[in-house]
């Protein structure tokens, strides 16, 4: 990864590091410095940092105010762990798996709080209303899109479009938020403003393709997750909607099958669809598609009215991300 990427990254968590999310009772607080000490790719607020060294130098003033999109982050991590009956996150025990659900529930409620408190704090107050207005908008839309991922779980059929409309809401919209943030802190240029947030969405429904893939085909050890997660649960990933299309014959008999059982062996469901997926190619399919969103994402940055030096290193995170394991 890019050296200016990694030094950014150095800089979030110690400044996480510092936070003192409170002490009593411990039950609420200790999960939240456990997730937020797990680590991650700290892609959001990186990305406020990416935006906002477009056009400006003074760096560290707004890495305080690009924290509460991490918490943010978190809060929605640990709740849909729960919601995904997820065991494990970052290579470690999930939040509702280490203590319980009400507790997960309770603490991430708590974060998400602590997310608002941190940008009040660290937000200048002539940008402070369109901040939040714009940060409300995107936190609504992040909780309708994980509804409708656990709708699709029950649906038959979900068509492509409708798939990516979700996944634009769940993912994309926080990381047009993380970007848009960094660059309404560094300047007033609204066209931009905006070019920046369409270019988080970009970006961030390619992210949501690849984690999808990642779901079937990563390490887990590198992913951090529970492989096969997402075949378990019946979730309408790009994978599953493009198998669903494309299988005919036996993979879609198969398929179905698959899809109906309630009583199955875990490991036996996760090989067998992925063998389905593997003759129908879908892995190359999804690359594609995630492909045709971060060009998207590129012609984006291009358009900024900022100077190609400084786009450089958003170029060299786009593709890390595209190439990532985890
Ligand atoms: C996980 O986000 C949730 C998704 C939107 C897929 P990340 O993959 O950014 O998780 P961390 O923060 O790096 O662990
Ligand atoms: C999660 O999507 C998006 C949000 C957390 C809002 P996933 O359910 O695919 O995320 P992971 O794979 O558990 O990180
Ligand atoms: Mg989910
Ligand atoms: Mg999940
Ligand atoms: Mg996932």
């Amino acid at each position: 990864m890019n050296k200016s990427i990694k030094e950014y990254i150095v800089s979030i968590n110690s400044a996480i590091e510092k936070e003192h999310f409170g002490d009593k009772p411990q039950e609420l607080y200790e999960p939240i410095r456990y997730i937020m000490s797990l680590g991650g790719k700290r892609m959001r607020p990186l990305l406020s940092l990416l935006s906002f060294q477009l056009y400006k130098d003074n760096i560290k003033d707004v890495i305080p105010a690009s924290i509460a999109v991490e918490i943010f982050h978190n809060f929605t991590l640990m709740h849909d762990d729960i919601m995904d009956n997820a065991p494990l996150r970052r290579g470690q025990q999930t939040v509702h798996e280490k203590w319980n659900d009400p507790v997960a529930i309770l603490s991430g409620d708590v974060m998400l709080v602590k997310a608002y408190q941190q940008i009040i704090a660290h937000c200048p107050k002539e940008k402070l209303t369109e901040v939040l207005e714009k940060f409300n908008q995107c936190a609504i839309e992040v909780c309708e899109g994980q509804q409708i991922d656990m709708n699709f779980e029950e649906q038959e059929q979900v068509h492509e479009a409708e798939y990516l409309e979700m996944i634009r809401l769940k993912t994309a919209v926080l990381l047009g938020f993380s970007l848009e943030f960094g660059g309404i802190l560094a300047m007033d240029n609204e066209a931009d403003q905006a070019l920046l947030y369409q270019m988080g969405v970009n970006a961030g429904i390619g992210f949501q393709l690849m984690d999808d893939l990642l779901d079937v085909y990563a390490d887990q050890e590198k992913f951090g997750k529970q492989v096969g997660g997402d075949i378990i649960a019946n979730k309408k990933t790009y994978l599953l909607i493009k198998a669903i299309e494309l299988a005919s014959g036996e993979n879609a008999y198969d398929l179905n099958k698959w899809l109906q059982t309630q009583d199955f062996n875990k490991e036996e469901k996760v090989k067998s669809v992925t063998a389905i997926y593997n003759k129908l190619n879908i892995k190359e399919l999804t690359e594609t598609k995630m492909n045709e969103y971060f060009e998207k994402a590129f012609q984006n940055l291009e358009d900024l009215d900022a100077s190609s030096e400084k786009k450089v290193i958003i170029k060299d995170f786009f593709n890390y991300l595209i190439n990532r394991e985890q």
